[in-house]
């Protein structure tokens, strides 16, 4: 069953009924104003920093699900109702979300009135504007009220939820002709406060939560709208709100707009004040000048859409296959952006306030977005190196609004330092810019220690080889990428949290796989990186440390049909045959296969036929097998969930398209074709009503085959998932892929595709590249022309600015 369709042409998820099984949310802003959207206008914004500068109130988990946001009421004669169906849930006469790039069109009519509200944040603007349209199209004249809502939150987004007794004391605001200024804490020591907005002449407004509502009311019946009435209440204390009051008389057949802003301004401490205790309201008024009319924010809506087009055009694909390019050519692509944005802090399953941006999470994020803004990869990539510390080793995660890493969600995770060598590869192969390597990069934020981002890669590298187990094998530390493989943790205290809780170390025999493959692949890339800079003699060193681990995997690492996935803190084998349950992982087999350890052996074709006999399944590949079905002290957190769901044989969709990789270093393009087909949510769309979550954007988890309800996912959008897969699609399915000096072509596709084309920008070049399948092949480049010359191999050299043709022949 579907709740809605695609709009491809306009690049739109339109939703059509408002009871969709979750929440499906969007996200307005890309640069410091964020909001997230659900399809009835639920939600909240913040500031950078989703937990420091929340701006909105938002409860999580709350009753029903998705109570609260950017909420507009309107009552004609009685009749009490909004355009996004709630809060009110007053049956609608017509109801429709149009989910778009960085915008939300909601839109509903009851009794011949037409509602339809437009959501986006302007580029390079601290604020979210709202254009308010109604529509009168009954034959008689209308009057009406319209209320606007928000609610404040006081800024610190965990304090806010905790901690009452101050909290109901503080909240300042000061209202303005049609602006309500939210001012708590502005006189002490903040420099900060928001305002929302409308390009109108007010009726009343409210202020004060409890007198919008009335005490015992919810969301759904708001006291002054139900009485259409409003008392111009001022908050002092309690809980701040801001809701306008519009007296509206529409003629048959009249529409009329209004533009709300809600903004967020940060003044100079010698700019805080007009007078005493009367906030600075100068910066505010300039953003609300710049949308006061229709056509103004309808400009800047449009140059929102031309940036969007810009972004989404520098790799396009038509393969025939609609879904496969919707998910290619738009929404794969914006999911990146998005969790580039993000990182793992706010979603509808992140609140927020748990975790900030991801040293692996956000270098994984950019090899699904450096294509599209190579600049802002780069700074980021300075960002993450800056939380290093000396030895190479890294905080899990630093808070975006201060930069500085912090170990709120654990430390000592052994894959981290090497996920900076793809981050960092990843954007000189896009954008041919080395001199990134010579930044001053400082350890830990702390100024003086800079070394080049360079010697941060080295580190990075050497991390691994200084912390290797008794058989040659990475120590895993604190976990590897499965934040919840923790064996060295023992854990067997429930108000102790297995990401956090202090580890035994002495004497643990605890090594992963998995950062073994990933070390074999990452570690030539470095290697490659060394020759291209001219250090002979480092990248010799690193190929050395290549293959001892190469042959401590051939030798500890393979259990006979597959990759081990670890050993245990005794030494132990992980997912093994010998083992009673979790006999086989995912990770470690598609890390390996990656790597290509063992091909000519073998070995890569074995492990990946056993993934496909063991761990595939309906709705996908899943983690492990079998499930963990009991508690097991040694592995930690990822025996806690229950079979089936999340690390405990949850299908990730993130290491999914590790397989698909790992199946295409083979040339078996059916199989990685359909594994990523499996998952895509083009593809699940169909079956909404079972996935849940939006069908528009990847989910970190669908449930698996040893779940109660398989294929049913959780916590869509912030996953690695999207940047893993738009990598696999794009550079080994389709095959076109950026190197340091040029592109490389070299598709896996399935033998039934007659061919396909990818038009790519690189590097000021257009390339437009035909890809030809006449003998019903999967791999292999039999002849390649670039504008009509033929070339040996299937690397296109960097070519001057301009359209060059590449016709390709499998
Ligand atoms: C989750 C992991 C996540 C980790 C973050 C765990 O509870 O299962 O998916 O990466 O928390 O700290
Ligand atoms: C989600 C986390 O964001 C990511 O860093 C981790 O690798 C996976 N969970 C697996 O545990």
């Amino acid at each position: 069953m579907q709740y809605g369709y695609f709009d491809d042409a306009n690049r739109e998820y339109v939703i059509t009924n408002p009871q969709t099984p979750w929440p499906w949310i969007n996200y307005l802003g890309t640069e410091d104003f964020f909001s997230l959207i659900s399809n009835t206008a639920g939600g909240y914004s913040f500031y950078k920093d989703a937990k420091f500068r929340r701006i909105t109130r938002y409860r999580y988990n709350n009753v029903p699900m998705d109570s609260g946001g950017k909420y507009f009421y309107i009552n004609e004669d009685g009749t009490v109702w909004s355009p996004g169906w709630k809060p009110c849930k007053t049956p609608l006469d017509s109801y429709e979300c149009r989910h778009g790039m960085n915008y939300t069109k909601i839109k509903g009519s009851k009794n011949g009135l037409e509602a339809e509200v437009l959501y986006f944040v302007p580029l390079k603007t601290k604020a979210e504007v709202q254009l308010l349209t109604l529509r009168n199209t009954s034959s008689t004249v209308k009057t009406f009220k319209v209320f606007s809502f928000v609610e404040w939150c006081l800024w610190n987004a965990a304090a806010d939820m905790e901690n009452f007794q101050r909290n109901f004391s503080t909240g300042e605001v000061e209202v303005q002709g049609s602006v309500v200024y939210h001012k708590t804490e502005y006189k002490e020591r903040r420099d900060h406060y928001a305002y929302y907005s409308v390009n109108a002449p007010i009726a009343g407004f409210e202020t004060d939560r409890e007198t919008f509502f009335g005490l015992y009311n919810g969301f759904d019946e708001p006291q002054t709208v139900l009485e259409g009435q409003t008392r111009n209440s001022v908050a002092h204390g309690w809980s701040p709100v801001a809701s306008h009051c519009l007296e509206l008389e529409l003629q048959a057949g009249e529409s009329k707009s209004f533009v709300f802003v809600l903004g967020y301004v940060e003044n100079p401490q010698d700019q805080k004040w007009e007078s005493k205790n009367i906030i600075n309201k100068k910066p505010a008024l300039e953003v609300i000048d710049k949308f006061d009319t229709i056509e103004k924010v309808i400009d800047s809506f449009n140059e929102l859409k031309a940036y969007w087009d810009k972004l989404l055009s520098v790799y396009t694909v038509d393969s025939g296959n609609e879904k496969l390019d919707r998910m290619v050519n738009i929404w794969n692509q914006y999911q990146c952006m998005i969790t580039f944005c993000f990182s793992r802090s706010a979603s509808f399953f992140e609140s927020g306030i748990g975790r900030g941006m991801g040293f692996r999470d956000s270098n994984q994020d950019l090899i699904g977005f450096v294509h599209q803004i190579p600049e802002r990869a780069r700074e980021r990539i300075i960002d993450i190196a800056s939380t290093q510390f000396q030895d190479g080793g890294c905080y899990h995660q630093y808070q975006p609004l201060t930069k500085k890493g912090n170990n709120e969600i654990g430390q000592g995770f052994n894959d981290d330092p090497l996920w900076l060598i793809i981050g960092t590869t990843s954007y000189i192969k896009e954008s041919g810019d080395f001199s990134i390597l010579e930044e001053p990069v400082p350890f830990d934020n702390e100024p003086g220690t800079e070394k080049s981002l360079f010697h941060h890669l080295t580190v990075s590298f050497d991390h691994v080889i200084h912390h290797l187990g008794p058989h040659g094998l990475p120590l895993i530390g604190r976990a590897d990428w499965n934040d919840c493989l923790n064996l060295n943790c023992f854990s067997n205290d429930p108000n102790e949290s297995f990401q956090t809780t202090e580890n035994k170390t002495a004497g643990s025999k605890a090594e992963s796989l998995m950062i073994a493959g990933q070390f074999v692949l990452y570690g030539r890339e470095y290697a490659e990186l060394c020759l291209r800079l001219g250090k002979k003699e480092e990248a010799e060193r690193a190929l050395k440390e290549v293959s001892k681990m190469t042959e401590a995997v051939i030798k500890h690492g393979w259990d006979g049909e597959w990759f081990l996935r670890a050993y245990d803190f005794d030494g132990n084998k992980i997912g093994s045959n010998e083992n009673e349950e979790g006999k086989i992982f995912i990770e470690s087999n598609g890390w390996c296969a990656m790597a290509g350890i063992g091909l000519e052996a073998g070995m890569v074709g074995k492990a990946m036929d056993a993934v496909n006999e063991k761990l595939d399944s309906e709705h996908g590949i899943v983690l492990n097998n079998p499930a963990f079905t009991k508690y097991y002290i040694e592995y930690g957190e990822i025996s806690s969930y229950p079979p089936g769901y999340k690390e405990n044989a949850g299908i990730f969709c993130h290491n999914n398209p590790w397989i698909m990789i790992g199946e295409t270093i083979q040339g078996r393009g059916d199989r990685a074709w359909e594994y990523y087909r499996k998952i895509s949510p083009a593809y699940t769309e169909a079956h909404s009503e079972l996935h849940k979550v939006e069908p528009y954007v990847y989910a970190q988890m669908i449930a698996g085959k040893d779940a109660f309800r398989p294929g049913e996912a959780k916590n869509s959008w912030l996953t690695g998932t999207a940047a893993w897969n738009y990598y696999a699609i794009t550079q080994y399915i389709l095959g076109i892929k950026p190197d340091y000096d040029g592109l490389i072509v070299n598709p896996c596709i399935p033998a039934d595709w007659k061919g396909f084309t990818v038009n790519r920008k690189f590097r000021g070049a257009n390339y437009e590249i035909r890809i030809s399948n006449p003998d019903g092949r999967m791999s292999g480049v039999r002849k390649l022309t670039l504008d009509g010359i033929l070339l040996e191999g299937n690397h296109i050299p960097c070519q001057p600015n301009g359209d060059h043709l590449v016709l390709v022949e499998l």
